[in-house]
């Protein structure tokens, strides 16, 4: 009997150990709920670091404004992660050493902004598809939603298919409540205005990286919040699908 039990308790040990070793990964990947400002609804996210954006590059300013345009055909060669990670930080990364003040500039510096890109299928290489929410603080990406929603976001922007042949959309939401709260209403007009200084930075950067983009108005705003599973204090304001041209 004394046997019996003891290896009964060796063989549990033993079980306890194996699936401690299998569900390792698992508790790497980190969990959170819905923070402040993510807007991301409380699901499972994993938050991967980005490779560090460069401050240098080949294309003169004047060049990229020069060459800038609303591209609408792509091809379906993928973009690599530090593409992503650059496109990212001129969105709105952080561009001063106390860690604060961002690449666009914000009404009262109170950053309304959100980016999240919507990449597809082997749309940049090595992630997977699915939606992303950029951190500009951690300069990282928490995967929100996996699979390609480029087709959805596609359709709900009345059916400009074009769209989902980028291998990512950029999205740019606004959080109202972030500078409502100190202009009233006009901190809406505020962050609006600041979309448009977001759009413009994506533009200029894509053109510095060899890459194009477009830029799109139409779509059903709670749609496109739905579909990508963000918050409902999040507003998207403008899509940006962004690839190699044509
Ligand atoms: C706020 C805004 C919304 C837009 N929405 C759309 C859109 O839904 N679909 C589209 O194909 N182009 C859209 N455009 C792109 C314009 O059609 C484009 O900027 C204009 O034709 C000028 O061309 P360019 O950007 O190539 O210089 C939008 C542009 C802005 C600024």
């Amino acid at each position: 009997m004394l046997i019996y039990l003891t290896r009964r308790k060796i063989l549990k040990k033993i079980t306890n150990y194996l699936m401690a070793f299998l569900l390792m990964p698992f508790f790497s990947i980190k969990k959170a709920m819905a923070r402040n400002g993510d807007g991301t609804n409380g699901r499972m996210e994993r938050q991967m670091n980005l490779p560090k954006p460069r401050f240098k590059g080949e294309v003169s300013v004047e060049h990229a404004i020069k060459h800038r345009r609303t591209i609408r055909s792509y091809l379906s060669k993928p973009l690599t992660l530090e593409q992503l990670s650059q496109i990212f930080w001129a969105a709105q990364g952080i561009t001063e050493d106390r860690g604060y003040k961002r690449s666009a500039p914000s009404g009262g510096a109170l950053y309304p902004m959100d980016i999240y890109s919507v990449v597809g299928d082997d749309g940049v290489k090595g992630l997977k598809a699915g939606i992303y929410h950029y951190d500009s603080q951690k300069h990282s990406a928490l995967l929100i939603t996996e699979g390609d929603f480029r087709e959805d976001v596609a359709r709900t922007a009345l059916s400009q298919m074009w769209m989902a042949r980028a291998p990512l959309n950029l999205v740019i939401t606004a959080e109202y409540s972030r500078i409502t709260s100190k202009y009233g209403s006009r901190g809406e007009r505020y962050a609006m205005i600041e979309a448009g200084h977001v759009g413009q930075n994506i533009f200029l950067q894509v053109e510095a990286l060899g890459l194009r983009a477009g830029i799109v108005g139409s779509f059903h705003d709670s749609d496109v919040a739905r579909i990508m599973k963000i918050s409902k204090s999040h507003e998207p304001l403008l899509i940006l699908p962004v690839g190699y041209a044509e």
